[in-house]
């Protein structure tokens, strides 16, 4: 089921500054941010050639990574993002396994223009999961 780590995700507080620690501390190419009001964050992707990274800031008042980031104040590692094939027959296979699918079950279209889903942390060793469904893997 599963095929690439597509990006490895971190909350941070404050955009501008994770920005430059990447750009200019860490000499990373950064993307332009992009604003993503259905899932409550302003992203930017630094690639890195074989994965990426995922820089999340909240965005608006229901931000799903607020919580998070009360508790981890200066950021921290939110989420790991596997790229699948088939998004809906994996789902189904999770399920009927009993993981639990996070929000109403049904993918949205991620930062990349593709359906994706969160899977309960409590399921994966406390590390929130999302899958992206990509043409082809590997
Ligand atoms: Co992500």
């Amino acid at each position: 089921m599963l095929g690439r780590l597509n990006h490895v995700a971190m909350a941070v507080p404050d955009l501008a500054a994770a920005v430059a620690v990447y750009r200019d501390t860490l000499g990373a190419e950064v993307t332009e941010p992009q604003a993503l009001p259905e899932h409550g964050v302003t992203v930017v992707f630094i690639d890195l050639g074989n994965t990426k990274v995922e820089l999340l800031e909240p965005l608006g008042n229901n931000s799903p990574i607020a919580a998070f980031l009360e508790k981890n104040p200066a950021g921290g590692m939110h989420h790991v993002c596997y790229e699948v094939t088939d998004i809906l027959a994996a789902r189904d296979k999770l399920r009927a396994g009993g993981a639990r699918i996070l929000g109403d079950g049904n993918p949205k279209i991620g930062a990349h223009g593709r359906p994706v889903l969160f899977l309960h942390p409590k399921d994966f060793m406390g590390t929130l999961v999302e899958l992206e469904e990509v043409s082809e893997s590997g």
